[in-house]
């Protein structure tokens, strides 16, 4: 197949990304808008206010990623877009704006799972991992250990039962009073915080299995800051304990799930995957397994056009009948294992 230029487009949350990929050059431009500072000052997400501004940042960001990659509308291919899971409004700007422009270049239009995306954004890398390997996906949304055999064969082997790490990251963030998102700033709280002070649960460690439940850990950071007036230290100490306990959890049962299947490559994708306590245990335990972890580079861990335009262009590489334009729909509830 002769190298095709893919054009992807995220906006199935708070980030509207958009990026061209080059199935032999590698990715040629992408930009991201965060929307994170609209949100804040509601404390989260408003979906009805994320749509509105994906509308408003998709044909700027567009423009900019062509001049990055010194192309013209007329030079893409085919345009990925992500079809779901994540909030219906803002899905539908991504996807309306996605097959729009395709009909108008005749080109073909690919509907993207967004956790695919995610998950094999780490081969967008030089030092790219082989097939088979285990996939660490830790997003807000979701926490899932999945068996991925080659681009479009994902096994799921055990995901939260409640909350997922991002959410629980977020939701605790809330509880010691930091600001949205609540995942960095809890990390950046915890780096001057001493875990153990405060003892938390490890929900699910000894369970056996690969699930997780991460919803008891929130309620035991709520129980433990009402029991006192928490101080800067306190607070400090409090994240440095639940930072503990989250990865604590993630890394061993990301290790128990390369042990049962045999592999020893581990790719971590989604949000929490950059966290820096977060690798360091995951480095660590497969290390002592004989095995690697792969990441995305970190400005590609949270959502982006690019993971999206190269998931699109494996599936014309695989020779994935695309349309090329028309009727489309939107999927907020999309389980991978079930991309058919
Ligand atoms: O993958 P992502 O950008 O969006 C979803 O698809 O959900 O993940 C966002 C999640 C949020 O919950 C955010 O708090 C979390 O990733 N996150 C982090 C860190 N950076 C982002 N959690 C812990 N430590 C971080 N450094
Ligand atoms: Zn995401």
């Amino acid at each position: 197949m002769p190298p095709v230029k893919v054009l992807g487009i995220e906006s199935s949350c708070d980030e509207t990304g958009v990026a061209l990929y080059d199935t032999e050059r590698g990715l040629l431009g992408h930009a991201v808008h965060t929307q994170v500072a609209m949100h804040e000052v509601y404390g989260g997400v408003v979906p009805e206010l994320a749509s509105r501004d994906h509308i408003r940042r998709m044909i700027p960001l567009l423009e900019r990623v062509l001049a990055e990659s010194k192309c013209a509308r007329r030079d893409i291919d085919a345009i990925a877009y992500t079809a779901g899971p994540g909030l219906a409004g803002a899905l539908l700007v991504g996807a309306s704006f996605a097959e729009a422009l395709a009909l108008a270049l005749g080109v073909p239009a690919l509907p993207v799972h967004h956790l695919e995306g995610h998950l094999l954004s780490p081969l967008l890398g030089d030092d790219a991992p082989a097939f088979p390997f285990i996939a660490l996906l830790v997003s807000g949304g979701h926490t899932q250990l999945m068996r991925v055999t080659r681009v479009g064969d994902y096994e799921l082997l055990g995901e939260s039962q409640d909350d997922a790490a991002g959410e629980a990251f977020d939701k605790t963030a809330k509880l010691l009073g930091l600001g949205y998102p609540g995942g960095p700033a809890l990390a950046q709280l915890a780096a001057s915080g001493r875990p153990g002070r405060f003892k938390l649960p490890r929900p699910m460690l000894k369970s056996g299995d690969l699930s997780f439940s991460f919803s008891g850990l929130k309620t035991a950071v709520l129980t433990a800051a009402r029991a006192r007036e928490l101080t800067d230290v306190d607070r400090a100490d409090l994240a440095a304990e639940f930072q503990e306990a989250v990865t604590e959890v993630l890394a061993v049962k990301a290790v128990a799930a390369c042990r049962r299947h045999r592999l020893s490559v581990l790719v971590v994708a989604g949000g929490v995957g950059a966290n820096r306590r977060l690798r360091e245990r995951l480095d660590e335990a497969m290390a002592k397994i004989g095995g690697r972890v792969f990441y995305p580079a970190l400005e590609l861990c949270t959502d982006n056009g690019a993971m999206i335009a190269f998931c699109g262009a494996q599936r014309l590489l695989q020779g994935a009948a695309a349309d090329r334009g028309g009727a489309f729909a939107v999927r907020p509830r999309w389980p991978l294992d079930q991309l058919a």
